[in-house]
């Protein structure tokens, strides 16, 4: 009789440390998968007149890259000393763009895509230009802003 109760005890306190550690396994395995496939909320920076460089910083023949929110941009100082900027992002595939100084384009390293220096598309597989951001210089300072539809 008092086997018995003892026996109880002991399977009640197992199914108890399992059931435990069941819950405890799947919740080290759900938490994360629920946290990947909803991630946190980040408040998107969309500036309306961002500050990317400098311009005595910039030589002509130069270019930076910023974020632009979530966007990359491209700040480029043409050799004749003129800004422009652009979104970064190219017109095939997404893939982001790059100044190639020595050739003075704007370049696409997946598939070889390449813009002028105003954006427009000239050769590869870029089906239209890059998105142009508007440029001002202020004090010195070299501000990007969207432009206006
Ligand atoms: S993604 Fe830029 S050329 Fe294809």
């Amino acid at each position: 009789m008092e086997n018995k109760t003892i026996d109880r005890g002991r399977r009640r306190f197992i199914n108890l440390f399992l059931g435990g550690a069941v819950v405890g396994f799947l919740g080290a395995i759900v938490y994360p998968l629920i946290r990947y496939l909803i991630p946190p909320k980040i408040a998107e920076a969309n500036p309306a007149n961002l500050k990317v460089a400098q311009e005595a910083q910039m030589a002509p023949g130069s270019a930076v890259m910023f974020k632009f929110g979530r966007k990359p941009g491209i700040l480029i100082r043409r050799p004749d000393g003129k800004f422009a900027a652009f979104d970064a992002v190219c017109t095939h595939l997404d893939c982001t763009v790059q100044f190639k100084a020595d050739e003075s384009v704007i370049w696409c390293a997946c598939h070889n895509g390449r813009y002028d220096l105003t954006g427009r598309n000239i050769s590869g597989p870029p089906p239209r230009p890059l998105e142009p951001f508007e440029v001002n210089v202020l004090n010195g300072d070299v501000y990007v802003s969207q432009k206006e539809a």
